[in-house]
């Protein structure tokens, strides 16, 4: 199987002049739960910094109040919460119904891990139309069916750091490691995905082409800067990028705002929500 190694950024056009918010798409990020509404935050912010039209976070009632507090530009969704402040099962139907009027969506941050949510998350991958990106506790809940799985509406961007990843095929972190191109083509190309196995040197494929991304520092090696990617990757597919090239073009922001923060504020002085505050730096370098 040959591989195309990807190095040029993707194209995605300067705004008209005439542009508005409905240009940019809607995305719905679904994330959070009890004591995880941070997540649920950062892929927000990820989004509208990712230049999304409107950003609609959906996530369990009781931790609404202090998503819709974080960022004033969010529309909130509440979701059908069960016993353990999770997401319910039957909170299918407001995701399958809120899908239709968007263009991405994005799911599993701080979802924590509970039964409901493996038949919730087969059940998003399988029948929403749009494209979507899945991370955290998503993957977590697939972890060991991605066989079973029937093929989706629309483009799949997985987004596994080397230990949700070990998870996903039932390997462990070193044999991960070591194999991070082949493991991940291999998977891409298996499942038809895009998969972006993170990590220093992120790698981004869809089983056809590869890129291996440049930017990015361990200054992000700290809670929630994954998240940030979640989101971002969603805006950048509600903006008419093909996954691949989302996937790719997202890393990349993600991590040249990871470079730009720790210039000014240090790797260890740097937080998970510092990246969605360098993505306009970054951004300006692109353009
Ligand atoms: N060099 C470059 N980039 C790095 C480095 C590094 N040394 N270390 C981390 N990063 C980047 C990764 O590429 C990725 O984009 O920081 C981000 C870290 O993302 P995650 O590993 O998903 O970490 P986090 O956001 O804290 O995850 C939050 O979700 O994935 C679960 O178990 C995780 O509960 C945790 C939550
Ligand atoms: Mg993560």
């Amino acid at each position: 199987m040959s591989i195309e190694r990807v190095t040029e950024l993707p194209f995605l056009p300067e705004r008209s002049q005439d542009a508005h918010k409905g240009t940019f798409g809607r995305v719905l990020i679904a994330a959070g739960s009890r004591g995880m509404s941070g997540a649920a935050c950062l892929a927000g912010r990820g989004a509208l910094r990712g230049g999304a039209g409107l950003v609609y976070v959906a996530c369990p009632p009781e931790i609404l109040p202090t998503v819709a507090a974080a960022e004033p530009s969010y529309l909130t969704i509440p979701l059908v919460e069960d016993l353990q402040g999770h997401i319910a099962e039957t909170s299918l139907d407001i995701l399958r119904i809120r899908a239709v009027g968007m263009s991405a969506l994005a799911i599993g941050p701080g979802w924590g891990k509970s039964q409901g949510l493996q038949s919730l998350t087969r059940d998003l991958y399988e029948q929403i139309r749009q494209p979507m990106v899945l991370d955290a506790d998503a993957l977590n809940a697939l972890a060991g069916s991605f066989d079973q799985l029937g093929r989706p509406h629309a483009g799949r961007v997985l987004t596994p750091h080397p230990g949700e990843f070990a998870r996903m095929i039932d390997s462990d972190i070193s044999t991960v490691q070591d194999n991070r191109e082949d493991m991940s083509v291999d998977f891409a190309h298996r499942h038809n995905v895009v998969l972006v196995l993170k990590g220093a040197g992120t790698v981004v494929t869809d089983g056809k082409r590869l890129t291996v991304n440049p930017t990015g520092n361990p200054g992000m090696a700290t809670g929630g800067t994954g998240d940030v990617l979640t989101g971002l990757i969603a805006a950048l597919l509600a903006q008419g990028l093909e996954p691949f090239a989302a996937a790719q073009l997202g890393a990349w922001l993600h991590g040249l705002a990871g470079d730009l923060a720790a210039a000014e504020r240090s790797q260890p002085g740097l937080i998970a929500s510092d990246l969605p505050e360098f993505l306009p730096g970054a951004w300006k370098q692109y353009f």
